[in-house]
């Protein structure tokens, strides 16, 4: 069984670059090869394998491919689709320590990697969770547990007189605002501070807002800055924010499930002056480290605000009879029980590759952005919409002379080029224009991709504007 699957894994690497990355088929082809009753019987695992093969991976968009911009989504790697199996064949629940000794180890070892990548504390606590919008959702309840009314989690908000008050740049990744959503906060308590031209936060804006909030007695309580914000790859300037988030005793977080892992590549490290002082951070090792979907981190300057928000006393799971380190609990910093052992995929990439390695392929990404921006400066028919931020990069199609609407052809150069199974692109909205967006987040892309790339989208707008 396991040889089989071995044997296709490998396979399906080796075959990626040639694959379309978008598959040509509709919900009710799809559903017209996979719906059928409740299996009674069983089947043989090699014929299963080769559903899995046929009908599955067939029908699948290809994140590996190295022509796959879309979103900020994780490529996989070979060695952590093995970490995959054998998380699985090992099948710890790592609640805490005393539930998988040895998967706790590799946790707080990995953390610690983390951490001195940033330059983060070595006291700061840290664990993994599902993603990014789990570990921002972790860090603003314990930003709500250090700075909200006392007690906020026990008498709930209605015991609280004063509206929060949580400070995001037009920037920054929606998941912060619906962490404040969940968390009583209010999603109408997210204030939205003004960026600059580059897309990063206006430190003075954010400084203006909260004095408002402070004069109006409403109780400013969290600001969240981005290293590498979803749409443009803008990097906000953490040491100010850092210091605005002092002198107005906010909690300061820094959403870097973009970009966090960048502060391994000698070029972005400048970025990172001022994590130091964060509160909080999140980094999504299922992006920029490259790892199958499902694994993020949240990283706690104190973890006692954690244990605040998340520590619960119930019979069923109280440690009994051992000393402080085994009766660590990973339940009490975050929001899950039962937990996979995530730490695994990385440890397994950090120790066969190298952090340098990942820092040169990190480098060689944001190269192939920059690399785009080139493309385009030198093109006629082809326009930047925002600097290239890491490595995002935002264009448009804007043949000579088309005097139809921009926005409405690169909307559907967009759709066209994601069924063209070539390259595939995403969009964002940069100064009220719609952009062609991309994210090279993989380590088989080279600059070669990023030509096909520009000439995929030059043959689909061609066609497009020349049917108008
Ligand atoms: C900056 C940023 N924060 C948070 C998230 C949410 O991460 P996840 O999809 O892992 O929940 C994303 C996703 O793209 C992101 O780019």
């Amino acid at each position: 069984m396991c040889e089989a699957a071995a044997g296709f894994m490998t396979e399906y690497y080796e075959g990626l670059r040639a694959r379309r990355v978008m598959p040509e088929v509709s919900s009710a082809e799809l559903r017209g090869l996979v719906v059928e009753p409740l299996p009674r019987g069983g089947m043989e695992f090699d014929a299963l394998l080769g559903v899995v093969r046929d009908v599955i991976v067939q029908n699948s968009r290809h994140n590996g491919h190295p022509r796959f911009f879309g979103y900020v989504a994780s490529p996989g790697t070979a060695v952590s689709a093995v970490g995959e199996m054998l998380t699985a064949t090992l099948n710890a629940n790592v609640t805490s320590w005393r539930s998988s000794p040895a998967a706790a180890e590799i946790e707080r070892v990995v953390v610690q990697w983390l951490k001195e990548m940033l330059g983060y504390p070595e006291s700061a606590l840290g664990l993994f969770v599902s993603g990014g919008s789990m570990a921002n959702f972790s860090a603003l309840a314990a930003a709500r547990a250090a700075k909200g009314p006392a007690d906020v989690s026990q008498a709930g908000m209605g015991a609280s007189g004063r509206r929060m008050r949580v400070y995001v740049s037009e920037e920054t990744h929606y998941s912060s605002r619906k962490a404040a959503g969940l968390l009583g906060i209010g999603e109408a308590n997210v204030v939205v501070v003004r960026t600059d031209g580059r897309g990063r936060m206006d430190v003075e804006d954010l400084q203006r807002v909260v004095r408002l909030d402070e004069e109006a007695g409403a109780l400013p309580l969290c600001v969240v800055g981005s290293a590498g914000t979803v749409s443009t790859g803008a990097f906000d300037p953490l040491a100010e924010i850092g210091e605005v988030a002092r002198a107005h005793n906010l909690w300061f977080h820094v959403d870097g499930a973009y970009g966090g892992f960048a502060a391994l590549a000698p070029s972005a490290r400048g970025l990172f002056r001022g994590i130091e002082a964060a509160d909080s951070v999140t980094l999504d090792p299922h992006k920029w480290a490259y790892l199958p979907t499902g694994v993020g981190c949240v990283l706690y300057r104190d973890g006692m605000w954690a244990r605040k928000a998340f520590a619960h006393d119930a019979d069923y799971t109280r440690v009994m009879g051992q000393g402080q380190d085994e009766s660590f609990a990973f339940w009490d910093y975050g929001p899950e029980l039962s937990r996979r052992f995530r730490a695994l995929g990385l440890w397994l990439l950090l120790k066969h590759v190298g952090a340098e390695a990942l820092g040169a392929a990190i480098e060689q990404n944001m190269a192939c952005a920059r690399y785009v921006e080139r493309l385009v400066g030198g093109s006629d028919d082809l326009e930047m919409l925002a600097p290239v931020g890491l490595s995002v990069f935002c264009f448009r199609y804007a043949p000579p002379g088309y005097s139809g609407d921009l926005d409405e052809l690169n909307e559907r150069v967009l759709v066209e080029l994601q069924r063209d199974g070539s390259s595939y692109l995403s969009n964002a909205r940069v100064g009220g224009r719609f952009a062609l967006r991309g994210c090279v987040l993989n380590y088989r892309t080279t600059e070669r991709d990023m030509e096909v790339m520009v000439e995929d989208v030059r043959r689909v707008g061609r066609g497009l504007a020349g049917e108008a």
